[in-house]
């Protein structure tokens, strides 16, 4: 990739949190990356120190949600070298979201390439104890100023880094999920798939009522019959029934998670039988009463594996493998979280070396 990416350096460096205070998504490292796409193109493509954008009031991300973005981690692998995890699957999912949102695609070598100059730019931010990473943040916005409806001919494409410890704070530990009976978070035809904005400010509400009674997570239904289990709210979800792994398939209203792409290769390269089927939460529920569906996770980039050890559905609380976290979780998570930080060695060639 022959493009140029201009470098202005932060003289005046922010101080680096210890590894054990990191909490997720709280602190941004001193650079970040930009450009701005004006007259049909990309132009200007920079690395900056960290800043705030100035915004004029009328900007259109700020009336009608042209917004879409990506979640990613490096790793520090155990000789110091700093890799992402499979970057390419990212940019190509921008680039769908960016179509479904009328925004411009990005070339995904630059779109590695800027990234991976901002990373090694920052590389000493990025952490190395257990359960700690660098997450990426690539966001695109559309930056005209206009009220009207009809997409934007200006966006900025940014990205910056957030030295990260668990997405939950108990970490690999089981999780309370709550299932949304009121609202829905994606319909047939809709934006579900995409990586914006708007999915996830869906979710707000229905979330905030599962927090107040003590659920951090909710699981979302489909909107046309109320049964089919969708994903978590920014996660997609799993089950392990008779030794098997369940999963909805993606049918334009789930995103294309690719941590749930990767554990599902991982599972069949383990010889555990993964299945993407429609799964009523009714019929989830009589084979948690049973036993039969002995665990429930969610799998994410910000939250790699977590494992569900309570469900709430309709008034009542079920159990998941006694709230204990399962075998199959910990082996996937083992594997990943192995893959990831360098520990085991990377058969797929999901790993990219940045630094
Ligand atoms: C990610 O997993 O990277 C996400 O964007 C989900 C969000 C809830 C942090």
């Amino acid at each position: 990739m022959d493009i140029s990416i201009l470098l202005c350096k932060e003289e005046a460096k922010k101080e680096k949190p210890e590894d054990s205070k990191l909490s997720f998504g709280k602190m941004f490292t001193d650079h970040m990356f930009f450009m701005h796409y004006r007259e049909g193109k990309w132009q200007d493509p920079r690395i900056i120190p960290y800043q705030p954008f100035e915004m004029d009031p009328a900007c259109s991300v700020l009336h009608y949600s042209q917004e879409i973005f990506e979640g990613m981690k490096a790793f520090q692998h155990p000789d110091g070298s700093i890799h992402m995890f499979r970057p390419y699957e990212n940019a190509e999912r921008m680039n769908l979201s960016a179509d479904r949102m009328c925004m411009p695609k990005i070339n995904k070598d630059l779109f590695v390439k800027a990234i991976s100059e901002l990373i090694r730019v920052d590389k000493e931010w990025a952490p190395n104890s257990p359960g700690t990473s660098l997450y990426i943040r690539p966001t695109m916005i559309a930056s005209e100023t206009f009220i009207g409806l009809r997409p934007s001919n200006e966006f900025y494409f940014y990205v910056i880094l957030a030295p990260v410890g668990p997405f939950f704070k108990d970490g690999f530990s089981p999780t309370q999920a709550f299932v949304a009976a009121e609202n829905v978070r994606a319909t047939p035809g809709g934006t579900g798939e995409a990586k914006t904005g708007g999915n996830y400010a869906a979710t707000l509400y229905e979330s905030k009522k599962a927090r107040d009674l003590g659920y951090p997570m909710v699981i979302w239904l489909d909107s046309i019959e109320r049964r089919y289990v969708e994903e978590g709210s920014g996660m997609n979800i799993m089950f392990v029934i008779d030794g098997e792994i369940y999963t909805p398939p993606l049918g334009g209203t789930i995103l294309r998670g690719i941590t749930r792409k990767s554990i599902m290769e991982l599972a069949t390269n383990l010889g555990i039988k993964v299945h993407e089927e429609r799964l009523d939460i009714n019929t989830i529920i009589e084979k948690i009463s049973d036993g039969s569906c002995s665990e429930a996770f969610f799998v994410g980039t910000a939250a790699s594996i977590t494992p569900i050890g309570k469900i709430y559905f309709k008034e009542k609380e079920y159990e998941v493998n006694s709230n204990e976290v399962g075998d199959v979780a910990q082996q996937l998570y083992d594997e990943l979280v192995g893959i990831q930080t360098g520990k085991i060695k990377d058969e797929f060639s999901w790993t990219y070396k940045v630094a």
